[in-house]
């Protein structure tokens, strides 16, 4: 489904993703980890079109979107959220959700169709009983759902998570675990970048490593918590309490 090759970035002199290969197939839930600054959040802006890689390739489907604009690449199928959620405030829970459709995926300007667009997005997080309340209103967790419903609507085939967990309650943790469970068992793949090693660990099929730009380790998540290297590189320090 998604073909990564040899992907890199860079700013200046700093090499922020460095030759990075990935592949995905159809209905995995790949995970991504590694420290702050490992490239992790560059990866997927890569990815989704929001950079342009100094080298390498993206396939997705079997063809390349490198240099496509991210609407067009949303249009093909990839969604993603972003690591810091900037609901419309003001607006309500639905008209946020429906922002995705009109904006990206369903590629439409009709409001009936994009209101529809937004009735499964909202039952997969759970925020149908919220749909009139103002998004400003939520709690970080409930706007990370949000993020998730809007990302939803754009009816993604692939969907890449930046940090879904970050700064979420213990127990919006849980829930938020339960709503990727939901939307992967619906049949969506989903890379997800995430600093909280045991959500990675329970969700994911498969975890890739990143360290400062580059592919640390690829395996499953027993493999990668016991492969020496990742644990001193990453998991045998203190983890960050919140990723920037
Ligand atoms: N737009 C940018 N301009 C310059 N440097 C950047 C930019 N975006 C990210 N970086 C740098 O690239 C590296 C990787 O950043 P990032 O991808 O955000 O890491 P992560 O998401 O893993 O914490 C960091 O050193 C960061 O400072
Ligand atoms: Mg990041």
């Amino acid at each position: 489904m998604l073909e990564v090759r040899d992907l890199s970035k860079s700013f200046g002199g700093l090499k922020a993703v460095s030759e990075v290969s990935l592949t995905v197939g159809q209905g995995e839930f790949v995970g991504v980890i590694g420290p702050n600054g490992a490239g992790k959040t560059t990866l997927m802006n890569l990815i989704t079109g929001y950079m342009r890689p100094t080298s390498g390739d993206v396939l997705f489907e079997g063809r390349s979107i490198v240099g496509l604009p991210p609407y067009r690449i949303s249009h093909r199928g990839v969604g993603r959220t972003f690591q810091v959620v900037r609901p419309f405030a003001e607006m309500s829970v639905e008209d946020n959700v429906m922002t995705g459709a009109l904006f990206s995926g369903a590629r439409t300007n009709s409001l009936k169709v994009a209101r529809k667009a937004a009735e499964l997005p909202m039952e997969l997080t759970g925020l149908t009983a919220k749909r009139h309340v103002a998004a400003g209103a939520l709690t970080l967790g409930e706007k990370k759902k949000l993020e998730l419903a809007r990302a939803l609507a754009t009816n993604p085939r692939l969907l890449l998570l930046d940090e879904v967990m970050g700064g979420v309650t213990r127990g919006e943790v849980g829930e938020l675990m339960e709503v990727l469970r939901r939307i992967h068992s619906a049949g969506v793949t989903i890379i997800m970048i995430e600093h909280l090693v045991e959500v990675i660990m329970e969700l994911s099929q498969r975890v890739m490593v990143l360290n400062f730009g580059q592919k640390l380790f690829e395996g499953t998540p027993d493999a990668v918590v016991e492969h020496p290297a990742v644990i001193e590189s990453y998991l045998g320090k203190p983890l960050e309490a919140d990723a920037a």
